[in-house]
């Protein structure tokens, strides 16, 4: 099954994405830490030139922390780019990248020359969160609500960063298909692009291949589930998604399992690694 996703307003995107990037003293480019080449844009990439970009690595509190490190080693070999993990939610993670865009623009964040940061991502990879906790940690700090200035899109910290905020901007690339699961497994791609079984079929048979322990711990999986409908139907008897006749509902499987596997309840799972990205990046 292809999946299939053009959001309609992508042209535009390009010539906004560059003229914010002129504005920008640092890049601050939300990532999901469980696959971090699939919920990339490669326009970004191409856009970004010599700016300094810090990949937040976000939603680390459900990535394989292993496989997380290979990552952040990976991307320090790329030139002005430094990656953080953390977790959007948590506040003194969040502090950590306030303090490394100062260090990332030394001369800017003083009165009269404020950081311009801006922050972009693909939908659903954490970047209203980040905003809100560094907001949030601002109020915290002043005892005062951050001023949202005239133009809805930037948020003035009051800490002498100002954030612009990029809602729409970047879509995820969807010509690869298999980062195109990645992603529906994820949940990063709303549920009307893609057809729930197959999607629960691709996580089934990573997980059995990359994670077996927790998934057959979980779902007490015998020995004869050889392929991955055999372990959705597993799971989906395990979880008691019948049919009205009594049958297994792959679908309803399916839908429990993703919900199951992106909530954390199998662990701290990555569904890619840094082999890949590193063969694709040098083939561009
Ligand atoms: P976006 O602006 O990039 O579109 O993403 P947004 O902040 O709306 O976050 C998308 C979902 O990811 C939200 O879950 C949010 O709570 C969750 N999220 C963001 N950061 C983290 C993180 O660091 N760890 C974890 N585990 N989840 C994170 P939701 O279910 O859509 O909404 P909600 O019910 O949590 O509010």
């Amino acid at each position: 099954m292809t999946i299939k996703w053009y959001p309609g307003h992508m042209g535009k995107a390009h010539e906004q994405i560059a003229e914010l990037i002129r504005k920008t003293d640092v890049i601050i480019e939300v990532l999901d830490a469980r696959l971090p080449a699939s919920s990339a844009n490669h326009l970004l990439a191409e856009l970004r030139r010599e700016k300094p970009c810090i990949k937040v690595l976000n939603k680390n509190d459900l990535a394989d922390s292993a496989v997380t490190r290979a990552w952040v080693q990976t991307f320090r070999k790329e030139a002005g780019v430094r990656a953080l993990p953390l977790s959007a939610k948590q506040l003194r993670e969040v502090n950590q990248l306030t303090r490394l865009c100062m260090q990332l623009a030394p001369t800017r964040g003083k009165p009269g020359r404020p950081l311009r940061a801006m922050v972009v991502g693909i939908p659903n990879v954490g970047k209203s969160t980040l905003i809100n906790t560094l907001a949030g940690k601002c109020m915290a700090k002043v005892g005062d609500k951050p001023a949202i200035t005239t133009c809805p899109q930037q948020i003035d910290l009051r800490n002498g960063i100002i954030l612009s905020d990029t809602p729409g901007l970047l879509w995820p690339d969807m010509g690869d298909q298999v980062a195109a699961y990645r992603l529906a497994t994820s949940g990063a791609i709303g549920a009307g692009a893609l057809d729930y079984t197959s999607v629960g079929l691709f996580a089934a048979e990573f997980m059995m291949l990359r994670y077996p322990e927790p998934l057959i711990h979980r779902y007490k999986l015998s020995g004869d589930a050889d392929s991955a409908v055999d372990i959705l139907e597993q799971i989906g008897r395990r979880l008691g998604c019948l049919t009205g006749g009594g049958e297994i509902d792959l679908h309803r499987a399916a839908e429990a399992f993703l919900r199951e596997l992106r909530g954390g309840k199998l662990g701290r799972v990555s569904f890619e690694e840094p082999e890949q990205y590193v063969e694709k990046t040098i083939e561009r």
